[in-house]
């Protein structure tokens, strides 16, 4: 060991002065591009954490952060970007809301708005009776067949789903009840289970051909004024069609004697009040869109 730098006789490096076992160590500089990186990274991050978002710390109410100078904040980025959209499709619900519903349908732009609006409506104000899909269950009607109960036109939609069906709460409500004839005695049992054979014939399925002859007779004299003469359906009257494989209750024999007897009466929440006239549209133009729009 010695005090003054030694250069070493081979490579002409000063060396550190350092020696094991005779091995002794060069003191090469650094490179030079190596100390400017260094020197640009400390001074960058330096500015980086006065002006951006850097340092986490507890605060009072949790984790807290430096905020920066720029005030940076990907969050309100995000926020500022929805309030943008929202303010943007704004503009259209407006227009929806304003236009005759045939108006909006046969504007492409709004329609588009419509049906994206519309779907989101269905899931979180119908899709718990009607299911996500509009696919419907045991007495609630599938909405993407063309079998309506009440009528499948953009209009007839639109006043189901203002007004509701069966619903005490609203003057305009579609009403019609399928009658208890049994229950309250309108047809004897005998009656009930001729009908109900020849409702069984005309809907194709397995029935007692000598009893649905006698029923043909109840049907036109007790069923034919709602149902239609064929059993067809009506929907001014709500009236399925009895002639199809679309049943709301069921169409087998018990079942169907079951909706003789005790009648049925299906209701429906109107949605004047709760949603507004242009979300009703967009519903009533999303519903319709569904497949089965008349
Ligand atoms: C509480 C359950 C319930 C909710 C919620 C509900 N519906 Fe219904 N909906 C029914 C029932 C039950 C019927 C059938 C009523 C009948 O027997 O005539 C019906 C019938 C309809 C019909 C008539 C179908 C036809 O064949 O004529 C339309 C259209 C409809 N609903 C749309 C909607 C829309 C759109 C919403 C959401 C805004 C909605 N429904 C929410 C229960 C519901
Ligand atoms: C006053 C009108 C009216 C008369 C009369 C009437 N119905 Fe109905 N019927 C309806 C309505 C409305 C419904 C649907 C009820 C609902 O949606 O909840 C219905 C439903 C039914 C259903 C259930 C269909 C399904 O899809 O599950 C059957 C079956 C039926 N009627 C058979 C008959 C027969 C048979 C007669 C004659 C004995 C008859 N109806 C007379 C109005 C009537």
């Amino acid at each position: 060991m010695s005090d003054k730098p030694k250069i070493d006789e081979i490579s002409g490096v000063e060396t550190t002065g350092h020696s094991w076992d005779g091995i002794e160590e060069l003191n090469t500089p650094l490179p030079k591009w190596w100390v400017w990186t260094f020197v640009v990274s400390v001074i960058w991050s330096l500015g980086y954490v006065i002006l951006m978002p850097a340092w986490p710390f507890p605060g009072a109410n949790g984790w807290e952060y430096t905020k920066g100078l720029l005030g940076y904040s990907q969050r309100v980025k995000v926020t500022d970007q929805i309030a943008a959209n929202e303010a943007a499709l704004n503009v259209y619900r407006d227009q929806i809301a304003a236009q005759p519903i045939e108006a909006v349908q046969n504007n492409d732009e709004l329609f588009q708005v419509a049906l994206a609006s519309g779907k989101s409506l269905f899931g979180d104000n119908c899709a718990p009776c009607h299911g996500s899909g509009a696919q419907g269950a045991l007495g609630f009607p599938n909405l993407n067949d063309d079998d309506w109960l009440w009528g499948g036109t953009l209009e007839d939609i639109q006043v189901t789903i203002s007004h509701g069906i069966r619903w005490d709460d609203d003057d305009e409500t579609r009403i019609n009840d399928m009658p208890a004839f049994i229950k309250d005695e309108i047809l004897t049992p005998e009656e009930g289970s001729a009908v109900v054979e020849f409702v069984l014939q005309i809907s194709d399925q397995n029935h007692d051909a000598a009893k649905a002859a006698a029923g043909a007779t109840v049907f036109a004299d007790q069923c034919a004024m709602c149902h239609g003469e064929g059993g067809e359906g009506m929907t001014m009257m709500g009236a399925p069609d009895l002639t199809d494989a679309i049943w709301l209750y069921g169409g087998d024999r018990d079942t169907i004697m079951e909706s003789i007897t005790n009648g049925r009466r299906g209701q429906m929440p109107a949605w004047s009040g709760r949603l507004t006239e242009g979300d009703i549209k967009e519903l009533a133009i999303y519903v319709h869109s569904l497949g089965g729009g008349e």
